[in-house]
């Protein structure tokens, strides 16, 4: 099992056999309220019939087509319409699979751009610490886990800039902190060691979710963008997560206020209902990328199932979704709501910090000594007998609930939080 303690789980199997809107349900028929979003991505919620029968049609329709050298319409029109939900001039799509995948195809399609350029020597890469960009080799090297990172090979010439959380300057920080903008100078080192002229990329996650919800300080990405544009850096925003209304917006991008040179997003792309990825790029590197080619491929990077016609159809669905609910709206509408009633857990015994932004709160605890790790999953232990669904990573408590969450779920939510948490010692 995927990122498990596969021994507990087979002592302990927690299973989760059908799902509806707010709900997951226990083969027994147990209701456990999502707080997570499945994964971060189930944005509108569980099993919606729009999405359901999409995909039951083009299942039926088109159930796989090629995307080598043919194409598919709506694949076209997915583009299309996702081009229109992205910032200004961010007009291409690759589909991949996963957000894995799409790390790994921006990160090469990064390296293609320069070359293309005639700049073949930009080929390092610059990620962060504490930045979780999937399981490629790609996106491993740049991420910055530890324990993913230390068991296997990494690509060379990768640098890590520090990350910005810093409890003690901004512990129950209601939304962006105040402190840390002056990290993205730490950029600016990077580029004096080793040369602009050697550097292809910085790739960033606009808000970091799976290492435990770290909230960009107030100016830190918009520095990181001045920095990337003066070296001819190209700048990825990570948004699988974040895309999708997760900030109350269709990006992080757009909440921000800054927008990169490309988008990495999957998750809430098909709320999840079939696995896809894609890459959203400015124009001018899809057009950098094709006029440098000689007389046949441009771009050596591709997957069989790249825009597969079911993931395609759930995500034209979830689109529409989106728009008739008006769910990024929805989530901005929420957000007042969600902060206060988030923060109510301050002072519960051993939480040390509450960060939110958008629908996502990260709640840390303070490790037990010698156990780190240990409360939070007792915590999340808990919380699923008691009928609540919480992500934890580390000692973190990462909240995500789908956007459709009403605001007596989002009360119910943090009580039976509460609850648990004050019953752990
Ligand atoms: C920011 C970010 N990038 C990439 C990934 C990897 O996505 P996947 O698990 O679909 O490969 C994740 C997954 O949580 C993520 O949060």
């Amino acid at each position: 099992m995927p990122f498990t303690n596969n021994r507990a789980f087979k002592r302990n199997p927690r299973m989760l056999a059908h799902a509806k809107d707010m709900h997951y349900f226990t083969p027994e028929g147990r209701a456990i309220l999502d707080g997570t979003a499945g994964l971060w991505c189930s944005n509108a919620g569980h099993c919606r019939d729009k999405i359901v029968e999409a995909i039951r049609a083009e299942a039926a329709q088109l159930d796989f087509a090629p995307t080598f050298n043919v194409g598919h319409p709506r694949a076209f029109e997915l583009a299309t319409r996702l081009a229109a939900k992205f910032p200004d001039g961010m007009d291409k799509v690759f589909f991949a699979n996963s957000g894995s995948e799409a790390v790994d195809s921006a990160l090469k399609i990064a390296l293609a751009y320069h070359r293309a350029r005639g700049e073949g020597t930009r080929t390092r890469l610059i990620g962060r610490q504490r930045a979780y960009h999937g399981v490629g080799f790609g996106g491993l090297s740049v991420g910055g886990i530890a324990s993913n990172r230390s068991a296997f090979v990494q690509l060379p010439g990768v640098d890590h800039l520090s990350h910005t959380l810093n409890i003690a300057e901004s512990a129950f920080t209601r939304g962006q902190p105040a402190w840390g903008a002056h990290l993205a100078q730490e950029l600016e080192g990077l580029v004096q060691l080793h040369g602009a002229e050697n550097i292809a990329a910085v790739i960033v996650e606009p808000m970091a979710g799976s290492t435990g919800v770290i909230v960009p300080p107030v100016g830190y990405l918009s520095a990181l963008r001045e920095i990337t544009r003066r070296h001819g850096i190209l700048l990825i925003f990570d948004e699988v997560i974040t895309a999708f209304g997760r900030l109350g917006a269709a990006t992080a991008s757009e909440r921000l206020g800054v927008t990169p040179d490309l988008i990495t997003v999957a998750k809430g792309l098909t709320n999840a209902a079939v696995p896809m990825g894609a890459v959203v790029s400015a124009s001018w590197i899809y057009d950098t990328i094709l006029g440098a080619a000689g007389d046949g491929i441009e771009f050596f990077h591709g997957y069989t199932y790249s825009a597969h016609p079911l993931a395609v159809a759930a995500s034209l669905a979830t689109l529409s979704v989106y728009e008739e609910e008006a769910l990024f709206e929805r989530a901005a509408g929420l957000e007042g709501h969600w902060e206060k009633a988030v923060h109510s857990l301050k002072g519960l015994p051993a939480v040390i910090d509450i960060r939110n932004l958008g629908l996502v709160a990260g709640i840390e605890l303070e490790s037990r000594p010698g156990a780190p790790g240990a409360r939070a999953t007792e915590v999340f232990h808990k919380c699923f007998d008691n009928g609540l669904l919480v992500r934890v990573t580390g000692d973190i408590i990462a909240l995500s609930p789908p956007l459709i969450v009403s605001a007596a779920q989002i009360d119910e939510i943090v009580e039976k939080l509460a609850t648990v948490l004050k019953s752990i010692a």
